[in-house]
């Protein structure tokens, strides 16, 4: 009932013509995959002209960011509503890399979420712990605190067009993958407390899993029972490995 997901960040990497060739190269790799809903991430500067190259296809278009504003003098920011502009259906938010690197915390990731839901953009909601919060135990409660704040506010309706994804820190860009059961650990754990706070609502809210996902792990990862897709950094910027993943199915192959 929740149809797998796989979603490729491509976060501050490629030129115009890498972009370009990357996207036109899985275009034709995913061409008859099926079951499996699929979108790409390109940093904004390239979204218009990958999204030439996706355009009728399965492929669909997200960014990495958004404001939460609609317009204004907010210098260097991009609106939700631009991004619908300009072909795009997802926006990843609350990335660890937004939230560590930039200092962005739930409240904002919060504003971001009720705004690209607002400009019906598909936010996917990101949370996970660092590796010092999981050594200490903590990392379902700093993973409770996330989901809390960044969906503060939002209704069972409005759930419905939310995709989270777990992103265990120390997971990310190191090649150290969550192992299935820690990451459907915390799946789990984030299942139920999306049944408690929106009741059935929560059943249908894809979960992805992130974090040095690669196409020899995805087939395992996806035997869970509450691990729905992935957010796929570094094996997103090759067309055979993003391809591979997604095709983890055999009968997609
Ligand atoms: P990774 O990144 O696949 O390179 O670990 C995942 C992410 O940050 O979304």
């Amino acid at each position: 009932m929740r149809t797998p997901t796989v979603v490729g960040n491509w976060k501050m990497n490629t030129t115009l013509k890498e972009a370009t060739a990357l996207a036109n190269a899985l275009r034709r790799e995913l061409d008859r995959v099926d079951g499996v809903e699929v979108a790409i991430c390109p940093p904004y500067v390239y979204l218009l002209d990958v999204a030439d190259q996706v355009r009728d296809s399965r492929i669909g278009l997200g960014a990495q960011d958004c404001h939460w504003e609609t317009r204004g003098a907010f210098t260097g920011e991009v609106s939700p509503g631009m991004l619908r502009d300009v072909g795009c259906a997802y926006v990843v938010l609350g990335h660890s890399e937004r939230r560590n690197l930039m200092g962005e915390k739930d409240d904002l990731v919060n504003r971001k979420v009720r705004a690209a839901l607002a400009a019906r953009l598909t936010p996917i909601v990101c949370v996970g712990e660092l590796l010092e919060e999981r050594d200490r135990g903590a990392a379902e409660a700093v993973v409770r605190g996330q989901l809390e704040g960044s969906l503060a506010g939002l209704g069972p309706a409005e759930l419905e067009d939310v995709i989270l994804a777990y992103e265990p820190v120390w997971a990310i860009g190191t090649g150290r993958t969550a192992t299935p059961g820690q990451a459907q650990e915390i799946h789990a754990m984030i299942r139920a407390w999306l049944r408690k706070r929106f009741g059935s609502s929560g059943e249908g809210v894809r979960i992805l899993y992130g974090g040095s996902v690669k196409p020899d792990n995805m087939a395992d990862l996806m035997a869970q029972a509450d691990v729905d897709g992935a957010l796929v950094g570094g094996a997103s910027l090759e067309a055979a490995s993003f391809a591979s993943i997604v095709k983890y199915r055999k009968e997609n192959r």
